[in-house]
């Protein structure tokens, strides 16, 4: 196989699922310690690769590296990547999020349709690191 390809195709692979109950930022950190980053799902191809882990998850939802911000009024990934893709559960992820009195962060639903849902930050969830 040439070089490029197989590197590039061990990189798209690394998600790993972490099966511990953490806050969004603790779970930020774990991954950072660990030289990943909360998941970034710009696109539907990720978008399917996250439904096939998610599966194994002991929480109904999984963080992913997604947060809104109260002072812009807008929801970003930690990664810098812009938010072009979406697969929010109807009535989520809306820019009037409340932002009273928990920062919202990005979740998606381990079963069902494994759309995106807002969730206060403070939540204990799996999550999901990726390395870049
Ligand atoms: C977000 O989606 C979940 C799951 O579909 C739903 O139960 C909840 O009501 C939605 N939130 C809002 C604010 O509509």
């Amino acid at each position: 196989m040439d070089q490029t390809l197989y590197f590039t195709l061990l990189l798209i692979d690394k998600l790993i699922l972490i099966k511990e109950n953490l806050m969004w930022s603790e779970a930020l950190r774990y991954c950072r310690q660990n030289r990943m980053d909360l998941v970034s799902v710009h696109s539907e191809e990720i978008q399917r690769r996250v439904m096939n882990v998610v599966k194994g998850a002991s929480t109904e939802a999984v963080w992913l590296g997604l947060r809104h911000s109260c002072t812009v009024g807008i929801w970003f990934w930690v990664s810098g990547q812009t938010v072009c893709y979406h697969n929010w559960a109807p009535g989520n992820g809306t820019s009037e999020e409340d932002c009273e009195p928990i920062v919202r962060s990005g979740a998606v639903q381990s079963g069902g349709d494994q759309r995106w849902i807002s969730r206060p930050e403070t939540d204990k969830l799996n999550f999901i690191c990726s390395r870049y």
